[in-house]
């Protein structure tokens, strides 16, 4: 191992803001290791995450988790520079169950605790596939609970927000679409799948906040609500004639709608605004056609697109540990030990 490597951060980090217990452990930009249990067979036959059944899975699954994460890296926690965690946002008692850990951790092993943005960290994420992140560089967050087109100056403390949704998250809109034609939960997955085999554009779904009279007042926002309804509109009136619902192209052209906006307006962001470098992260960023079409699209205007694995596009813990290691390397102060979880941290305050 060389000098320069060994005198880079080894940061363990630790994720539970919804239904995975993620502990990651990273090196710099090197991931060692990537520990997950989850809760989603729990929750998958209520149609959405139970926050109580995720806080209590947390509780179970913290130090199984952990020591898994300490031997898959071949590392004690003595050896570990710094713990982060996700601080928020998030579900509140998910979060606090994280929060706790990482602070018994902190004391008892006496390391520095860093509270982290779990937005931020889904874009930090790519750094341990990618490497350093060159900023400026715009950021497409989209995730379950959250869509937003991000300026991302420092990654570490100068984040500006340029929009988000007003409605649903790009996420929530294929867990409902997944619902409506008797997909599982969660159900981007089985959306992803089943669009395979469908026509993008078998049916001409609405593009939401892209007519000329959006473009003042929501340039970079985003709308999925009208989308779901005109999927769910489009649903009923085939089951009402009695016609069998073609799931494959109903589910690629639900699919194509949401790719199709979320892309044209982060290429937009960056051209409008003389960005080189889109990243994209958060669960949905998983999605085949996403990448297919920001690939395409970034090409064509001549920016580079970033986007992890889809292993490392949901949740997990290394993503945290990703965030913690720039916050040391950026020299920032660790948190307090008295640090809050924060269910609404907004995106612009990466570290609490
Ligand atoms: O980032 P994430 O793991 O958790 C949150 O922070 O919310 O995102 C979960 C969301 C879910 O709504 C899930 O349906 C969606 O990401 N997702 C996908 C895919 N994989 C996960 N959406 C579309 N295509 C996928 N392949
Ligand atoms: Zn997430």
């Amino acid at each position: 191992m060389n000098s320069r490597r060994e005198a880079e951060p080894l940061v363990l980090g630790i994720e539970t803001s919804c239904d995975e217990t993620g502990i990651g452990i990273v090196r710099g930009t090197t991931l060692l290791a990537d520990a997950l249990a989850s809760s989603v067979d729990e929750h998958a036959r209520f149609g959405g995450v139970v926050p109580e059944v995720a806080s209590r899975a947390h509780l179970e699954a913290m130090v199984p988790t952990m020591r898994r994460a300490l031997s898959e890296a071949g590392v004690s926690l003595a050896d570990v520079d710094a713990i982060a965690v996700t601080a928020g946002p998030g579900l509140a008692g998910a979060l606090l169950v994280g929060v706790a850990a990482a602070k018994g951790y902190a004391v008892a092993a006496d390391k520095p605790l860093y509270g982290v943005n779990h937005l931020a960290a889904h874009v930090a994420v790519d750094t341990l596939e990618h490497g350093p992140l060159p900023e400026p560089a715009i950021g497409l967050l989209v995730s379950g609970g959250h869509t937003s087109l991000l300026q991302v100056d420092d990654l570490t403390g100068d984040v500006t927000p340029l929009g988000a949704t007003i409605d649903d998250a790009a996420g929530e809109a294929f867990d409902k679409v997944a619902r409506l034609l008797g997909l599982p939960f969660p159900g981007g997955p089985p959306i992803d799948r089943a669009a395979r085999d469908g026509a993008a554009d078998a049916i001409g779904f609405p593009r939401g906040l892209t007519a000329a009279k959006d473009q003042a007042a929501h340039r970079y926002d985003f709308s999925f609500s009208g989308l779901k309804t005109a999927v769910a509109r489009w649903v009923e009136a085939r089951q009402q004639a009695g016609e069998p619902v073609p799931v494959a192209d109903v589910a690629a052209s639900f699919q194509e709608s949401v790719a199709d906006v979320l892309t044209a307006k982060a290429v937009a962001a960056c051209r409008e605004r003389g960005v080189s470098t889109l990243v994209i992260g958060g669960g949905v960023a998983a999605n085949s056609r996403l990448r297919a079409v920001a690939e395409r699209r970034c090409e064509a205007a001549g920016v580079t697109l970033r986007i992890p694995r889809p292993k490392l596009c949901t949740d997990n813990g290394s993503m945290v540990a990703a965030l913690g290691s720039r916050l040391v390397s950026a020299g920032v102060a660790p948190s307090r030990l008295d640090l809050p979880a924060d269910s609404a941290l907004p995106v612009s305050v990466p570290s609490v």
